[in-house]
């Protein structure tokens, strides 16, 4: 037996909407689900004006195989479906942290007791020796704001622009930029997030189906 209960409240301008099932008590799944939408409205938005808008993907508590379902506290904690609703999001339905960094709905900190600054480097290096698909603009800007230098120089990446082989077969075997993205950064399979500057040779399908700008005027 399920009692479901919806609220409606709204608080000056800020509309907070919040659904509440409670299953029957013998039960063992979560007793209670919540989606809540408040001040971060501004993912949300950004979110539903892309044509590929989809709904987060993430795993509930009770099945997450990190979380036991059966002890009472999992109830105390927040659902991570409900803590992301409103954050801005990629293709495949995963935060996109850069564009929630962008909008101000994160401020992460440079230290654990914010005394320090990042050092943010406003560098793109562009890489062309990707075929058919879009070149890969790499920017020193998304990754300074959260990464110290020494995250990825030297061990990473020579500090030279051309001094690294990287292919796309050792990305997908986790070196280079696979050392993070599909780990702890974004997923390698969306592809247009790195590979996001056509050329001559980029079949103009690829631009459309992905929303990326007809080709380039721009790219050099
Ligand atoms: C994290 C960033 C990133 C993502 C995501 C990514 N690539 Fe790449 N890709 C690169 C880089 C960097 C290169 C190397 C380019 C160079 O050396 O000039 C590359 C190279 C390539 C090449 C050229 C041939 C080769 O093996 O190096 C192809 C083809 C390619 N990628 C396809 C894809 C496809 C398809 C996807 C999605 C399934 C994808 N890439 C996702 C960064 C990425
Ligand atoms: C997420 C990894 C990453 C971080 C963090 C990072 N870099 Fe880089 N850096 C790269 C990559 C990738 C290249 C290009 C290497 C190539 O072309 O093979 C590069 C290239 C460079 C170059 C060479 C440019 C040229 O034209 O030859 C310099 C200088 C540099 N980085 C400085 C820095 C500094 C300073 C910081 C910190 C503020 C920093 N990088 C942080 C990945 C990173
Ligand atoms: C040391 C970890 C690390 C390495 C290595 C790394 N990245 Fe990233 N990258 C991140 C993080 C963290 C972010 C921001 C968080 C996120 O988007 O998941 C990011 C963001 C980006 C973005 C911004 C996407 C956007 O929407 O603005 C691009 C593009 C990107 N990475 C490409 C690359 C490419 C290409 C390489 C290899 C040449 C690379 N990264 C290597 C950690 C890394």
């Amino acid at each position: 037996m399920i009692h479901g209960l919806i609220i409606l409240i709204f608080v000056s301008g800020v509309s907070i909407y919040l659904t509440a099932c409670t299953p029957a008590s013998n039960s063992t799944s979560r007793s209670a689900q919540y989606v809540v939408e408040s001040g971060i409205s501004e993912g949300k938005r950004w979110r539903d004006n892309r044509h590929f808008a989809v709904e987060v993907k993430t795993e509930a508590l009770a099945t997450d195989g990190i979380h036991d379902p059966d002890n009472d506290a999992i109830h105390t904690l927040q659902e991570p479906a409900e803590a992301l609703s409103a954050f801005p999001l990629s293709r495949r339905g995963d935060v996109d942290w850069v564009k929630a960094l962008d909008l101000g709905i994160i401020e992460p900190r440079a230290d654990l007791l914010e005394q320090g600054q990042m050092t943010v480097l406003d560098m793109d290096i562009m890489f062309k020796d990707t075929g058919q698909m879009p070149w890969v603009k790499f920017p020193h800007t998304a990754h300074t704001q959260w990464l110290a230098c020494s995250n990825c120089h030297p061990a990473i990446f020579i500090e030279k622009k051309g001094a690294n082989n990287i292919s796309m077969d050792s990305i997908l075997a986790g070196e280079y930029c696979g050392r993070c993205h599909d780990k702890v950064a974004f997923s390698l399979w969306t592809c247009e997030r790195c590979h996001n500057v056509p050329h001559e040779g980029t079949p103009e399908r690829w631009n459309e189906s992905l929303g990326i700008p007809p080709n380039p005027t721009t790219a050099n």
